[in-house]
């Protein structure tokens, strides 16, 4: 088509108004943020005709909802959106409207697409930060569209590219990760470690995997895990039991040769315990410690996490930060092969998003709780 003119669904009657979910200001901690400065607003109808030539508009039908989108709600997050600000990183929907210079190509009404979160919504920068997924509709460059892979839902399309990239950078481009070696995955329940187990498993490496729950450690061992250890404590009481012992046995005494840690805290200092000399241990994120940073975006880490160098030094560790996001602003160039190699394994049918909990927009505030209390099992969405 060569017309200048957008072109869209409805060019014979508007598009419905929508709803959206708007934080107002930041919190003190992610729950405050829920209580007092998180809202359903109401949206606007989208104007078609007010498109860019190069924008998508998009009727959102699912959102991921992620451990991130929690955090930058407090500011606590080393990514800042500026309230206000519309949460929900990754989505996807079907193409209403494309700004006249669109290729159809990329993106035509009626395709079913799915966001990059590095271009658009609140963990990119620049003009789209502000139009999140937890609403009924979003803008966003052709540039930050990609087709729904076949046989893909739209729920498993906006759990793909966070997560496995996630899981790439650390085990691949970070923890050099091979075929007859085991790791040892933190946190594997949640988005981050299920992607992890299964990428580790695809290159060919034995897994360990912890979390807090028998039922949830099922549903991980059914991924793919070849082993799994709960190291909740026998009696309920909070926090983490001695697991070195069962690792050490599960690796004939060596320990493990990759730790992929994305819970932090005393399961760190525990998994340090568990290791083989010379491994090397993935810093992914830090779950059970979230308060590192200030709340209300005051930045800073007076809490931050501490690992002893006694151990690293005496195991001859490598300790590797693994930032997926952040690592790609410093180098743009790690970031294709590795898209690219998501998206093999999506077309061979070797990864695929697990998807515990489904809610609708107004249900946002029970979908984050959710999420923030470990309920669910890789992924968590929202359907506008
Ligand atoms: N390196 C990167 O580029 C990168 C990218 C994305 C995310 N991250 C970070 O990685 C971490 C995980 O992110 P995610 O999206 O996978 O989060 P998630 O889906 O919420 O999963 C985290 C898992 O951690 C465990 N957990 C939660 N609270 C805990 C606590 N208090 N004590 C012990 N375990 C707890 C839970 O499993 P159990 O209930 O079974 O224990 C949960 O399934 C976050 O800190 C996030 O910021 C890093």
């Amino acid at each position: 088509m060569t017309s200048s003119a957008p072109r869209s669904a409805s060019d014979d009657g508007a598009l419905p108004a929508g709803k959206r979910v708007v934080v107002a200001a930041f919190g003190e901690t992610p729950l405050d943020a829920l209580e007092h400065h998180v809202s359903l607003a109401d949206m606007p109808a989208p104007d078609a005709a007010a498109l860019a030539p190069d924008e998508v508009l998009l009727s959102i039908k699912s959102c991921g909802v992620a451990w991130v989108d929690l955090l930058m709600m407090s500011g606590q997050y080393q990514h800042m959106a500026s309230p206000p600000y519309c949460p929900g990183m990754e989505y996807s929907g079907v193409v209403v409207a494309t700004g006249a210079a669109v290729d159809a190509a990329r993106a035509a009404v009626g395709d079913a697409v799915f966001s990059d979160f590095i271009l658009a919504g609140p963990r990119a920068g620049g003009r789209y930060q502000s139009s999140g997924g937890f609403a009924s509709y979003a803008v966003l460059p052709a540039a930050a569209v990609r087709r729904v892979p076949a046989g893909f839902s739209f729920d498993e399309a906006c759990n793909l590219l966070g997560n496995y990239e996630t899981a790439w950078h650390c085990l691949i481009a970070r923890g050099r990760l091979q075929a007859g070696e085991t790791v040892l995955i933190t946190g594997a329940s949640g988005a981050s470690g299920m992607a992890a187990v299964q990428v580790a498993k695809l290159l060919g490496a034995t897994v360990i995997a912890t979390g807090r729950s028998d039922a949830k450690l099922a549903v991980v061992r059914a991924h793919g895990a070849d082993h799994v250890i709960n190291t909740a404590n026998a009696d309920g009481t909070p926090g983490v039991r001695r697991f070195r012992d069962e690792v050490k046995a599960l690796t004939g005494g060596r320990g493990v040769d990759v730790v992929f840690d994305a819970v932090g805290g005393d399961t760190s200092l525990e998994c340090l315990r568990c290791v083989a000399f010379g491994a090397r241990f993935l810093i992914v994120g830090w779950t059970s410690t979230p308060f590192v940073a200030r709340g209300r975006g005051q930045r800073g880490a007076p809490n931050a996490n501490q690992l002893p160098t006694n151990l690293i030094q005496m195991k001859g560790l490598s300790v590797l930060g693994s930032p997926a996001v952040i690592s790609v602003a410093e180098n743009p160039a790690i970031r294709p092969p590795r898209v690219a190699q998501i998206m093999q394994w999506v077309a061979e049918g070797r990864i695929r998003p697990h998807i515990s909990h489904a809610f609708p927009l107004v249900e946002f505030k029970r979908a984050m709780l959710a999420r923030w209390n470990g309920e669910v099992i890789g992924g968590c969405v929202l359907h506008p």
